[in-house]
């Protein structure tokens, strides 16, 4: 039986700067390149891998998911401005959201054909809850501070994954390595929208900690499964905040 998920967050309906048209991007088309290469063999990676991926895309999908919804209502809502200065901002905010469906379908695509895992709902309910209480109660300016922080998080997370036990030849560290690129702009264009709202320097140290922290605590759940791919969740949050200090 395949390996079925609902989704943590619904796609987004409302598509209001859909007259834009987007750059082509090389590392999506890289993505898409690799999906169609890649991601119908997943069978034939090693059954330990494959047991140690099935616990751990469901707590990356979620944030690929909750993603795409936060930068399509931001998208929305400066479009229905209707103001001239906002253009270069949607068109940035809409490359970030059509990077994330990407990273979205690239590993749906992976996890329908890991096998089963108990807990899998269990897990993927830990990821909602994280994702979800992350932007409860704050203004536009803190949350998007949280999400570049957020962001820099998940590309040491790909970085580590990038070079991992799997290998560098690895199908799954050469994705990783590629939603790596594409995150660490996301941090770029979520600090600087942070920053036209008003972020400061200390209001960002303030915020990395309690996400990073939140984050970690999260990902432990799964302790396990990512030492089993020697990606090390302390080494990456200590070097985050080294980064950070
Ligand atoms: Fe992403
Ligand atoms: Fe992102």
């Amino acid at each position: 039986m395949p390996n079925q998920l609902s989704r943590c967050f619904p796609l987004p309906k409302i598509r209001q700067a859909e007259q834009f048209t987007l750059a082509d991007s090389a590392n999506g088309k890289r993505i898409e390149q690799w999906i169609n290469l890649y991601a119908q063999d997943v069978n034939n990676w090693e059954p330990s891998e494959q047991h140690a991926l099935a616990h751990l895309i469901p707590l990356l999908l979620c944030g690929e998911q909750s993603a795409q919804l936060v930068f399509n209502q931001e998208i929305n809502r400066l479009f229905l401005q209707n103001e001239k200065d906002n253009e270069v901002m949607i068109k940035s905010l809409l490359e970030v959201e059509a990077d994330e469906f990407r990273h979205d379908q690239a590993l749906q695509t992976v996890l329908k054909q890991l096998p089963n895992i108990e807990g899998k709902r269990h897990i993927q309910r830990q990821a909602k809850r994280f994702y979800a209480k992350l932007g409860r109660g704050d203004g536009r300016c803190q949350h998007f501070i949280k999400i570049a922080t957020l962001d820099s998080c998940v590309t040491q997370l790909m970085h580590e994954f990038e070079h991992s036990l799997l290998g560098p030849k690895h199908p799954f560290a050469l994705l990783c390595g590629l939603i790596k690129k594409d995150e660490a702009k996301h941090v770029y264009v979520a600090k600087h929208y942070a920053q036209a709202l008003g972020a400061t320097t200390a209001m960002f140290k303030q915020d990395q900690r309690s996400v990073s922290d939140l984050l970690h605590q999260l990902l432990a759940t799964q302790a396990e499964h990512f030492d089993f791919l020697g990606v090390d969740l302390n080494k990456i949050f200590n070097t985050l905040e080294e980064k950070w200090q």
